[in-house]
């Protein structure tokens, strides 16, 4: 396809949702490097990674989740690319006695542009609450930044039939007076996480859609994340309600990670 018929699908697109008034969702495809990379191994990951952005189509936001260690050289070395920053976690409060915390206000100074929040590993070894989850996300929105906000079920909860109303949960404590314009949401069942144990497809895009019921906003964008790998990326992207994913071990590798940003 010629960057021309690229662009005149878009705005068929656009053109088709004015007619339907059902809104186009963004895709965002956002790598979580977790506590991987220092700062010369994620500027060897940008080496291999960025060539292979030269193919993928424009309307793909493509997002890094790095170590806060890494976010200030990497914005220096990611300027003029299409790759956008994200971070891990953010505090509510702007300045204060918090030590060890990160405010949204030195994430935007450094070109940052999203943070995850209320990611289950920050839920389960680091006491996040719903309530402290809602209160990060609002101090992000304050500057601007896009939150990435993280749910999901246990294994435990998914056999006892729990998965709903887990998950109704989280979005009604979490989302309280929210603005749905900027935001991203990621549902990781938490079973399928560092487990090469990916949830079935057409299961996740079930959830995905339950999820977006209990959404305000139509065009929030909601990705899946959980041993997403460049051998499930295609079938994953091929559900009609998952808008991108969210990607721990297969984006600490530039190959792998260049596949499923182009995805087929
Ligand atoms: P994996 O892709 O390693 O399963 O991690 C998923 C995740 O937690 C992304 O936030």
């Amino acid at each position: 396809m010629t960057p021309q018929s690229l662009k005149l699908d878009l705005n068929f697109a656009i053109f088709l949702n004015f007619l339907t008034e059902s809104p186009v969702r963004k895709i965002v495809i956002a790598g979580n490097w977790k506590m991987f990379k220092t700062q010369a191994e994620s500027l060897e990951f940008l080496q291999g990674f960025i060539p292979s952005l030269d193919e993928t189509p424009s309307e793909r936001e493509i997002v890094l989740c790095a170590p806060f260690t890494d976010l200030n050289t990497l914005s220096k070395n990611l300027h003029g690319s299409r790759v956008q920053l994200g971070a891990q976690n953010v505090h509510w409060e702007e300045t204060g006695p918090y030590t060890g915390e990160i405010s949204s206000p030195m994430l935007t100074e450094i070109g940052v542009r999203y943070v995850i929040i209320g990611h289950s590993e920050r839920r389960q070894y680091f006491g996040e609450t719903d309530e402290t989850v809602n209160w990060r996300l609002k101090a992000a929105q304050r500057c601007n930044l896009t939150p990435i906000l993280c749910v999901g079920e246990t294994k435990q909860q998914r056999d006892d039939g729990e998965i709903e109303s887990h998950i109704t949960h989280q979005l009604k404590k979490g989302l309280a007076e929210i603005d749905q314009q900027n935001l991203v949401i990621a549902y990781e069942p938490i079973w399928a996480i560092g487990t090469g144990e990916t949830c079935e497809a057409k299961e996740a895009n079930r959830v995905i859609s339950l999820i977006r019921t209990h959404l305000s906003h139509p065009s929030v964008p909601i990705q899946y994340g959980g041993s997403v790998k460049p051998n499930n990326i295609d079938e994953i992207m091929a559900q009609p309600e998952i808008d991108g994913v969210l990607v721990g071990g297969a984006s600490l590798e530039a190959t792998s990670f260049a596949r499923i940003v182009n995805y087929q």
